[in-house]
């Protein structure tokens, strides 16, 4: 049975959700933090130790002022009301994105999240906030030479944002979609995708489990046989 070290998601399909539920886009997103909850909580039983999840990508500022700033509320209401909770449950909050586009505020309670839970090592949660997997590789190869060091594979992997992270074991795409947007393009070169039918919001820690069980029964050659 393959373990699993690490798993990556992209959240999708909140606006549709909350159109044909709710009547609104922005209420299909507040949905969406239920079922961020009972994920976490899964990848927590089930022993995992690091969880990505695309937040907000380089792209979505090509949304609605709105939405954008719908988002950005939720966000920082979740981290207000959670962090006590991500602490007692020995959990790592680690943001990987380019943070300077952000309000002084924000990058301040996003700072404040990581310092406070820098210690906790049962379970790393990767927010990918404004985050693209182009800048990111772009933002890599300016470190490299500004460092004038060479460019090799592991100088690349060790100056991303996710440096000193594993490779993900697998990546669930919910939102019935079948493209990466952007997310972990470097990363995700080995990794088994998942693409799921159900909107987010309609994606159940039972769901979860089942493409969990389906992972650890396949036969992953890296290129071997
Ligand atoms: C994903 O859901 C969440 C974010 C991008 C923040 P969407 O908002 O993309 O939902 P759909 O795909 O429009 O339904
Ligand atoms: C990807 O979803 C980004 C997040 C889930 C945060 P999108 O809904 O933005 O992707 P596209 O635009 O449909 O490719
Ligand atoms: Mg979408």
């Amino acid at each position: 049975m393959n373990p699993i070290k690490h798993v990556a998601i992209i959240m999708d399909g909140n606006g549709r959700w909350g159109i044909k539920n709710k009547g609104t886009r922005n209420l299909g997103h507040r949905a969406g933090l239920n079922t961020l909850e009972s994920i976490i909580k899964e990848t927590l039983n089930q022993k995992i130790k690091y969880l990505t999840l695309y937040t907000f990508s380089t792209e979505n500022w090509k949304r609605p002022k709105k939405e954008i700033s719908f988002l950005f509320t939720l966000l920082e209401n979740f981290l207000q009301k959670k962090i006590n909770s991500l602490v007692k449950n020995k959990i790592r909050l680690n943001i990987i994105g380019n943070k300077k586009k952000f309000s002084a505020q924000l990058q301040k309670l996003l700072s404040d999240s990581e310092k406070k839970t820098n210690k906790n090592k049962k379970l790393q949660i990767n927010l990918a906030l404004n985050y693209g997997s182009k800048e990111e590789i772009l933002n890599t190869l300016r470190i490299i030479i500004k460092k004038k060091h060479k460019i090799t594979e592991k100088n690349i992997t060790e100056n991303l944002y996710t440096k000193n992270i594993p490779n993900p074991d697998l990546l669930i795409r919910t939102g019935n979609t079948h493209r990466l947007s952007n997310f972990l393009l470097w990363q995700i070169a080995y990794t088994e995708i998942f693409f799921e039918k159900k909107l987010w919001p309609d994606f159940k820690d039972k769901d979860y489990r089942k493409i969990l069980n389906k992972f650890r029964l396949l036969k992953r050659n890296f290129g071997a046989i």
